[in-house]
């Protein structure tokens, strides 16, 4: 299997598993992620999604650059498409998804990481968009996202280098959510995935939409967003079960109704 999904206790961790070009994705990789994003938005026992890569070099080296060389417009733009389609599946699953950052995440490695709800890094975790240097700009949604999740001028210094950074500098930005030793990482992961899984699915789905609104948009319909996903929330029996709980000195059972 060139995509493996593996599934524990309400948590699917995906892992591109092509090593020998440090999880590059060509089209059947891209295909075949695709695929597993859209099972696992639609599977209601999976509460919390991990992307990583296999090896202990590599999270994704990008888009893979053999297989780009030779294409054409129309084909590049069925290309981004692709990309687009994962990017969005990540940003838009209506339960969190984590990138586990386990080595290079360049190009539209970055980029996938980026659509994700939270990264963890390694710290031996190299991240940035090169695309510049292969004459190209960032077609993943990188242009978008990177600016969104740190800042327009550290994004621009990103993508009009190419300068790939370290997992403290990604850090300093708010690029990454925290830095981990490289042996602790999927610990680390797996704890915070953990903690998401036995969270009430409903509240978590709806966060995910209000602040997927946060940066775009008009402000005051977002307000209204959230005013409306607050009160739909009370006809829930997680809100009874999460209120209860703590008036009753428990920890809570959330059952995603
Ligand atoms: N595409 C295709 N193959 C890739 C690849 C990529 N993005 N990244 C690495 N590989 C392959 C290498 O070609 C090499 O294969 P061979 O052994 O068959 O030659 C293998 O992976 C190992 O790579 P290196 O020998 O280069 O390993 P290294 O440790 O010397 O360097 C690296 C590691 C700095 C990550 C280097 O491989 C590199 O610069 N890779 C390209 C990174 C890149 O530019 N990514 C962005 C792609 S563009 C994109 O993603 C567009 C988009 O927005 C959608």
């Amino acid at each position: 299997m060139s995509i493996d999904v593996e599934r524990d206790g309400g948590i699917a961790t995906v892992t591109v598993n092509r090593p020998d070009a440090l999880n590059a994705l060509d089209l059947e990789h891209a295909q075949e992620l695709l695929e597993r994003l859209e099972g696992l938005a639609a599977e209601e026992e999976t509460r919390v999604v991990v992307l990583t890569g296999s090896g202990d070099k590599a999270f994704i080296a990008g888009a893979d650059i053999k297989y780009m060389q030779g294409l054409g417009v129309l084909e590049a733009r069925r290309w981004g498409e692709l990309g687009h389609a994962c990017g969005q599946l990540l940003e838009t699953m209506p339960k969190p998804t984590i990138a586990s950052i386990n080595g290079y995440a360049l190009g539209g490695g970055l980029e996938l990481a980026l659509a994700c709800d939270l990264r963890l890094a390694a710290s031996t975790a190299k991240l940035g968009q090169p695309e510049i240097d292969l004459g190209i700009l960032p077609g993943w949604g990188g242009s978008i996202r990177l600016a969104r999740t740190t800042t327009l001028g550290f994004a621009k210094a990103l993508i009009f280098t190419g300068r790939p950074v370290d997992a403290a500098e990604a850090l300093e930005h708010g690029l990454v959510n925290a830095v981990f030793e490289p042996g602790e990482l999927m610990e680390k992961t797996r704890e915070l995935a953990e903690g998401l899984a036995a969270k009430s699915p409903l509240a978590l789905a709806y966060a995910k939409e209000a602040t997927n609104h946060a940066l775009q948009g008009p402000h005051r319909t977002n307000l209204e967003t959230e005013a409306r996903l607050f009160a739909l929330m009370f006809s829930s029996e997680d809100q009874k079960e999460g209120m209860a709980a703590f008036v009753e000195k428990r920890e809570p059972r959330f059952t995603g109704s």
